[in-house]
């Protein structure tokens, strides 16, 4: 089939950026991304594109060379859906609130209600491509629905997980190490693979496009994020015992990544990793092994996230310990907010975890960071349950110079380039003696800065 129109559900990090991506190569092919979320679609709309919802680099430039062209944002979602040849389903799937596998399995509410809601609009045939991570056999569920409508529409359901990162989203999509297509072995599948492959291939090298079937597609996705993120657990574990015997994590980390077998990439040490999908995925992987009975698989991912925990607990007990075993009422700047640099998304930041065991200390936050505002730090804290009281004990900044001001410690939480650069004779000056820095993404030069006279303190040495 020769697609000419994609509706994608979902607008949101990957939605959004994957279809504006897909709007630029494929210049003869509409695409309406949908969303009930109507402030978002606003957003997406909004006739300045710097403030559409999502901050990317060089996001904002596709978006204006496509958007009202063959790039559309919608809340109409059953009209998206009728006029589509192929669906992409882009909607979250966090991890469970409620019920069985609550804290562990992946809530498969809104891909139902996307799943039924196709099933009701569609009067043609379609291919429905997941896009969303799923786990491992949830096709199989999609496809019951989709077949059980009972006026003779088929569909092809295709895996195709993503795997972006946010804050280099925009070159992810543009040059991915591989595009992942599972589908059906039946030639209704295989057509329907390369109705997807052809997409891709606009602008893909047909060698960096895997197909598989639809089970190892689903499970490839759980298991790359798995991977990804043992590793950064692997070098955070090591940081620990960097700390206790006077080797440094960083030369360990550049020793063991110049073997190509290991690698150099996803061995930085740091406070902890975040983000919205690591914990969600490995979490999910572990209620999955634990539904087929394989303790020892589950109990093995399961590791990763404990000595995750672990680590942003450290940190915040290093500096508790560092500052003489009490920060009650003092000031303490948290520099970045977000999960990693270059991006506006804080879901399962390690600052959100840091700050909320120095709040149980009493202790008072300053935050400043680039592309986080004051309503998602508090709403984040409100995620993790924090009291109204201990809530305003964190406020934000608009300038780093005032957040850090009169501070009695620094904690660098996310990576953002412009830290390297302040004035950081200037920032010493006007702290409380004293002052230290605890840098959990081992960021700043630690030899200029102690040459000032701060105490500096990275992560692993
Ligand atoms: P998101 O929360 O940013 O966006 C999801 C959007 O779907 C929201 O705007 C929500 O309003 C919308 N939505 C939910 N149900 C809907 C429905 N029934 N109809 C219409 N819209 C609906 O989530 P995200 O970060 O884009 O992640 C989406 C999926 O992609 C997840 O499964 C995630 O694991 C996966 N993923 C995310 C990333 C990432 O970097 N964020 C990377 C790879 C894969
Ligand atoms: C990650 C994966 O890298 C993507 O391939 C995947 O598509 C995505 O999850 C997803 O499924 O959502 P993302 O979470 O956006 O992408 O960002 P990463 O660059 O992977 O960073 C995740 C976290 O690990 C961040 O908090 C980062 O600071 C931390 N990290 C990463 C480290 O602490 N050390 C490292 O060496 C690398």
């Amino acid at each position: 089939m020769s697609i000419t129109k994609i509706c994608c559900i979902g607008a949101g990090y990957v939605g959004g950026p994957t279809m504006a991506v897909i709007a630029q190569k494929c210049p003869d092919i509409q695409v309406t991304v949908v969303d009930l979320n109507e402030e978002r679609i606003a957003q997406w709309n909004n006739p300045d594109v710097e403030k559409i919802p999502i901050y990317e680099p060089g996001l904002s430039e596709i978006v204006a060379n496509t958007r009202g062209k063959n790039l559309f944002f919608s809340t109409e979602v059953d009209k998206a859906i009728d006029e589509a040849q192929m669906i992409f389903i882009s909607v979250n799937t966090p991890t469970k609130t409620y019920g069985s596998g609550k804290g562990m399995a992946a809530d498969l509410k809104y891909i139902e209600l996307c799943a039924r809601q196709i099933a009701r609009v569609a009067k043609n045939d379609k291919i429905v491509v997941e896009k969303s991570t799923l786990p491992v056999r949830t096709a199989e569920a999609i496809k019951s629905i989709l077949d059980h409508t009972g006026n003779g529409v088929q569909f092809q359901i295709l895996s195709n997980p993503e795997f972006l990162a946010e804050g280099t989203a925009v070159q992810d999509l543009l040059n991915p190490d591989r595009v992942l297509i599972g589908g059906d072995t039946t030639p209704e599948g295989e057509a329907a693979i390369q109705s997807l492959v052809n997409i891709y291939s606009n602008w893909v090298s047909k060698d960096k496009i895997l197909t598989t079937n639809v089970w190892s597609s689903e499970l490839s996705k759980l298991t790359a994020n798995a991977f990804l993120a043992q590793r950064v657990s692997s070098i955070n574990a090591i940081s620990e015992l960097c700390e206790k015997t006077g080797a440094d994590v960083n030369e360990v980390a550049r020793a063991i990544g110049m073997d190509s077998r290991i690698g150099p990439k996803f061995l930085k040490s740091s406070v902890g990793f975040g983000g919205s999908c690591f914990q969600k995925d490995i979490l999910n992987l572990v209620y999955i092994a634990k539904t087929f009975g394989l303790r020892e698989v589950a109990d093995y991912w399961e590791q990763v996230i404990l000595m995750n925990d672990h680590q942003k607990r450290r940190f915040a007990n290093k500096i508790v310990q560092t500052l003489y075993n009490t920060v009650a009422d003092k000031k303490i700047c948290f520099l970045g907010w977000a999960f990693k640099k270059d991006t506006n998304d804080t879901r399962e930041s390690a600052a959100i975890y840091v700050a909320r065991d120095l709040v149980s200390e009493q202790a008072n936050i300053a935050v400043f960071d680039p592309k986080v505002e004051e309503y998602q730090i508090q709403s984040d804290l409100d995620y993790l349950n924090v009291s109204e009281r201990s809530k305003k004990r964190v406020t934000s900044y608009e300038n780093p110079y005032d957040a850090c001001h009169s501070a009695h410690a620094i904690a660098v939480l996310t990576e953002w380039d412009e830290f390297r650069d302040y004035d950081w004779q200037l920032i010493y000056k006007n702290m409380q003696k004293p002052a230290f820095i605890f840098d959990g993404r081992n960021l700043l030069d630690g030899k200029k800065l102690t040459e000032i006279g701060f105490v500096y303190k990275s992560i692993g040495s």
